[in-house]
């Protein structure tokens, strides 16, 4: 156990984005009734997702992490689990093809459910009422009983949690994520209007599958093939909800999040002495960490001291949100910090939460090209510096909403309302998905042949 850590510590801590809730003996029965519950994930897997991130930071393998941004009670069943793992293993053979790396997948998935808000009120029509904060702690109606945080709800997040992790585990390992399988789904989409240029990448893939599949490597001889390892991940926001299912792991005696495999700490909740850093820091299951404009050398060091004290592979992610345009001013400086602290990280980019602009159609909307810009610039960045881009993090769904503009079916500013469902932030569709993986699999190919030319004697 980490010196001066139990999990119980963040409670005298300085404690940002989370609810106060008004019935304390409802929110005890609730925090009971969930430790009492057995924990979603084991020790051994956020360990085994663990080693996978550490291949991640040296080059040895991707981290490809997404799913909604904020998952709901009411959009729940499991076409939506289905259609988001589908196009998460879409992305990942276009990427592992191009990367000639294994790609590490973690879902924002069974237990993404708390949100961290820029205002504390929402005023409409004149009336003002608390922020939504995500299903888990309140409703997304405007309607002042909706808008009560009500710990039942935690309740409802984990039962959730737990049946999408059961069809998730299924899905992985019942047959259905066979790459031959997954890949045949991506045929049609690099069959359709202007996708000349995925279509060619697409052909490889196949040519490389039959030829694997005459050579006896398939699904019956081989767990790559037919099998995958599916990791799920969320924001650590509502601490009462982590300390509840936080347990001892027999095989080590360390403490372990029991809510998922990978937690990260957001833009808005990484105070160094703060309460999200201080449950974060003992808990051994690998910690994401996003990084915005805001965050300065010094506190990053600090961070880095608190959460991975032990300089364990692995174990700490930096998550890049910078916004398009804006990689090169901070992304090299907190580069160096890195290194001067000789610190082991995996650097992932997010290129979601940095390009959200409220539409002239007045959504939440986000434009496919600014999102590719930034990973772009990323992977500039980190050539210039000699560091490696090991991941990238995204706001998805496999369902075909139109809440990001662009891409190759060209949504527009107006075609946004037609299907607009997210309870938070807007989420690239399954082709927008499909086609950034594409985009970034260009990139990751061209890095390599600057790698093999730069090694070349
Ligand atoms: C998120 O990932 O949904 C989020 C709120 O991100 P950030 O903390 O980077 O703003
Ligand atoms: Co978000």
């Amino acid at each position: 156990m980490i010196e001066g850590w139990s999990k119980t510590g963040w409670r005298s801590r300085p404690r940002v984005q989370m609810p106060a809730y008004p019935d304390a003996a409802a929110l005890e029965r609730a925090e009971r009734q969930l430790a009492q519950y057995p924990p979603l994930v084991f020790a051994g897997e956020a360990r085994a997702l663990k080693a996978r991130l550490a291949e991640a930071a040296e080059g040895r393998a991707f981290l490809l992490q997404g799913g909604d941004c904020a998952e709901s009670f009411a959009e729940f069943n499991a076409d939506i689990i289905r259609d988001t793992f589908k196009v998460v293993l879409q992305m990942a053979i276009v990427l592992t093809f191009a990367a000639k790396v294994p790609v590490v997948k973690v879902g924002r998935m069974a237990g993404q459910f708390a949100k961290p808000r820029s205002a504390p009120t929402e005023v409409m029509g004149g009336q003002e009422l608390p922020s939504y904060r995500g299903d888990i702690i309140n409703g997304f109606d405007f309607t002042p009983e909706a808008r009560v945080p009500d710990p039942a709800r935690m309740l409802q997040a984990y039962t959730q949690a737990a049946a999408s992790l059961n069809l998730l585990r299924a899905f992985s390992k019942g047959g259905f994520a066979d790459i031959h399988r997954v890949h045949s789904w991506t045929l049609g989409f690099a069959d359709g209007a202007n996708a000349e240029r995925y279509r060619a990448l697409s052909d490889r893939i196949s040519d490389a599958l039959d030829f694997m599949n005459a050579a006896g490597v398939n699904g019956d001889t081989s767990a790559a093939i037919g099998e995958v390892d599916f990791y799920t991940s969320h924001e650590a926001l509502l601490l009462e909800y982590e300390e509840a299912l936080c347990r001892i792991d027999s095989t080590t005696g360390l403490p372990v999040a029991g809510s998922g495999h990978m937690l990260w700490i957001g833009d808005r909740t990484r105070q160094p002495d703060g309460a999200h850093v201080e449950f974060c820091r003992g808990v051994q299951n690998p910690v994401g960490l996003k990084c915005g404009p805001t965050l300065e050398a010094d506190d990053l060091k600090r961070l880095i001291a608190r959460l991975n004290p032990g300089n364990e592979p692995g174990r700490l992610t930096l998550i890049a949100r910078f916004g398009a345009g804006q990689v090169g001013a901070h992304l090299p400086r907190l580069i160096r910090a890195v290194r001067e602290e000789g610190a082991q990280v995996l650097w992932v980019c997010d290129p979601m939460h940095g390009n959200t602009i409220k539409s002239p159609s007045g959504y939440k909307t986000r434009p496919f090209e600014r999102v590719l810009a930034e990973v772009r610039e990323f992977f500039g960045v980190h050539a210039a510096e000699g560091t490696i881009p090991g991941g990238v993090h995204f706001e998805m769904t496999g369902k075909d909403v139109t809440e990001c503009t662009g891409g190759l079916r060209a949504l527009t500013d107006e075609d946004l309302s037609d299907r607009y469902h997210t309870a938070c932030d807007p989420r690239l569709n399954a082709s927008q998905s499909l086609e950034l993986a594409f985009l970034v699999a260009e990139e990751l190919s061209s890095r390599r042949r600057d790698m093999a030319r730069v090694a070349a004697p």
